[in-house]
C-alpha cells in the first residue's frame, strides 16, 4: 500500500503565520507538524510515500526530509499543486506514483493519539473501494467544520455532508482515507464545490453511492491543526502532554 500525504493549500485559517511558512512546517511541540502524520504512516508500515505540495514554500519540505530514509521512508516522492484546488485535485496528482496499488491518503494537519495501522491493516486485508476514518464530536459547532457522515439504523454510511448546516450525526470524517485505484477515475468527473475547490468528500459520496464505502472508528484524540489557531494550539497541548501515534 502507498501513501499520499496532502500538505498544500493556503493555510488561511492561520494567517498571518502562514504568510511566511507553509502550514504544515509550523510546530506541533518539539517537531514541524508534517513529521507527525509520516509517523503514522510509517509505523503503520506504510514507506513509499508521495507528498503533496505547493506555495512559495515548498523547497522547505526538502530541506526538512530530503530524501526521507531519516524518516523511516524507503521511497519518498515529491509533487507540486500548482494552485490550491483542493484536496481531491492534490490527490489526482499522485496517480502515476500510486500506479494501481491501494493507497492511504492523509491530510498532514490531521493529529491522531492513537495508531491508524488498525485501519490500514483491514484495507490491506481487502483492498476494495474506500475506508475512512470517523471521530467521534460532540459539539455541533465542531461538525460545523467538517465532514459527517449520515449513519442508517444499521450503522451504514449513507451520505456525507460537508460542514452541514444541521450535522446528522455525532462523527467527523477525519483526513484520513483509503481508496483502491478506481480513486483515479472518479477525480476526473468531480465538479469544484461553493468553494471552488474538488473536495474529497464528493469523491466518498461516489464509492458511497457504490455501497463500497467502510469505516472504522478511531479512538482517542484527533486533532485538525489547520482548522483555527484555537484547534492549532489544542493539538500542540495535548502532544506535548502524550505524544501522538501511540500502538
Ligand atoms: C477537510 C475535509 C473534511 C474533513 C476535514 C478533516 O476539511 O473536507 O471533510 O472533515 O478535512 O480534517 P478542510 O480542512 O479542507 O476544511
Amino acid at each position: 500500500m502507498k501513501g499520499v500525504l496532502l500538505a498544500g493549500g493556503t493555510g488561511s485559517r492561520l494567517y498571518p503565520l502562514t504568510r511566511i511558512t507553509n502550514k504544515h512546517l509550523l510546530p506541533i511541540y518539539d517537531r514541524p507538524m508534517i513529521a507527525w502524520s509520516i509517523e503514522a504512516l510509517v509505523t503503520a508500515g506504510i514507506d513509499e510515500i508521495m507528498l503533496v505540495t505547493g506555495g512559495t514554500h515548498a523547497g522547505e519540505f526538502l530541506r526538512l526530509l530530503g530524501n526521507g530514509h531519516e524518516w523511516g521512508i524507503d521511497r519518498l516522492s515529491y509533487a507540486y499543486q500548482d494552485q490550491a484546488g483542493g484536496i481531491a485535485e492534490a490527490l489526482g496528482l499522485a496517480e502515476r506514483f500510486v500506479d494501481g496499488d491501494p493507497v492511504l491518503v492523509m491530510l498532514a494537519d490531521n493529529v491522531m493519539e492513537r495508531s491508524i495501522k488498525p485501519m490500514v491493516e483491514a484495507f490491506r486485508a481487502d483492498p476494495v473501494g474506500a475506508r475512512i476514518l470517523l471521530t467521534p464530536v460532540d459539539e455541533p459547532e465542531h461538525l460545523r467544520h467538517l465532514g459527517v457522515p449520515v449513519l442508517s439504523a444499521e450503522g451504514k454510511v449513507e451520505l456525507i455532508e460537508e460542514k452541514p448546516e444541521h450535522p446528522a450525526s455525532n462523527f467527523g470524517v477525519t483526513g484520513i482515507y483509503c481508496y483502491d485505484a478506481a480513486v483515479f477515475s472518479v477525480i476526473p468527473t468531480l465538479v469544484p464545490s461553493g468553494r471552488g475547490e474538488l473536495e474529497i468528500t464528493d469523491v466518498n459520496n461516489h464509492y458511497v453511492n457504490e455501497r463500497q464505502m467502510a469505516y472504522d472508528v478511531l479512538e482517542g484524540f484527533w486533532g485538525d491543526a489547520g482548522e483555527s489557531i484555537d484547534a492549532y494550539y489544542a493539538v500542540n497541548d495535548f502532544v506535548r502532554a502524550n505524544g501522538a501515534n501511540r500502538p
